[in-house]
């Protein structure tokens, strides 16, 4: 059997008296479009901090590619190839959309580079190439500050793959977006070369169903389902853990928690 991509063994995160993340197993294989859900608070954000190193575990270990990760610090995961995208956004707001990318390819190859002047310009021609692979080939020097919500998510995914990411990592990159920008997210994500393996974080269904070849249910920080979309979709178990937080039923209508009136 091949070696999965990342690997997480009895993973887990205390804050106190509450487990965040609790005893999770989860193994996914390079070039994997696997999507994680649950509900509001049930770990998805922590587990991903354990995975880039941004919160030590508690207990368990993560494997990147076969190698034992666990202790090393966030900015060596990123150099082994995690990337991710956070739920609130990070971007500098007065900066131009490709000196947002610039800086954080620069920062992922050392500012020695920038230095020299004909690596300047081969960043930048790669800067312009990541915006292209985003769809914001038109917006290179347009401040961020005046983009619309789901430009910003572009130019997050475009500063994810400036730290050439074997595994991207992305927490909720629809939250906030219209129809129409979710559906270009989709694209662009579904664009993605194999090289890239996704984990996303989503709440709503259409994104994940539309791209995701398989599905982790997180319920009170515990695996709930690994399976395929079909088999989450048809699990009794994941539809009482959703009803269980007055959401109602999440899959029949084929809309998420985040469209639905919490009663
Ligand atoms: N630094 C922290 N200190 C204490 N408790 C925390 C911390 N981070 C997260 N938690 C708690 O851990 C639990 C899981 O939080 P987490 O943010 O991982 O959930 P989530 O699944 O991402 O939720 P959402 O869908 O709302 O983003 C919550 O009860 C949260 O309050
Ligand atoms: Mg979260």
């Amino acid at each position: 059997m091949t070696t999965p991509l990342l690997s997480l063994s009895g993973l887990g995160r205390r804050f106190g008296a509450l487990a965040a993340v609790d005893d999770v197993d989860l193994e996914v294989p390079a070039g994997a479009r696997h999507a994680l859900i649950g509900p509001n608070g049930a770990g998805k954000s922590t587990l991903f901090k354990l995975i880039t190193g941004a919160v030590p575990a508690s207990e368990g270990t993560v494997s990147l590619g076969g190698a034992d990760i666990t202790r090393l610090s966030e900015h060596q995961r990123a150099r082994r190839g995690i990337s991710q995208t956070l739920q609130h956004s990070s971007l500098f707001l007065t900066q131009t959309v490709q000196q947002n990318v610039l800086l954080a390819a620069q920062r992922h190859h050392g500012s020695r580079h920038s230095l020299v002047p004909r690596r300047q310009s081969a960043a930048r021609d790669r800067v312009r190439g990541l915006l292209a692979d985003v769809g914001l080939a038109g917006r290179a020097d347009v401040p961020v500050a005046a983009l619309s919500h789901g430009e910003r998510r572009q130019v997050e995914v475009a500063v994810a793959l400036a730290c050439e990411p074997r595994l991207l990592l992305l927490d909720e990159p629809a939250a906030g977006m219209s129809p129409a920008e979710s559906a270009r997210l989709v694209t662009l994500l579904t664009s993605l070369p194999e090289s890239v393996t996704l984990v996303i974080v989503e709440h709503d269904l259409d994104v994940v169903f539309a791209l995701a070849t398989s599905v982790t249910v997180l319920h009170l920080g515990r695996v709930l389902l690994t399976g395929s979309p079909d088999e989450v979709r048809t699990s009794d178990a994941v539809q009482e853990a959703y009803l269980g937080t007055g959401r109602g039923s999440l899959f029949l209508d084929g809309t998420g928690p985040a469209h639905q009136e919490v009663s």
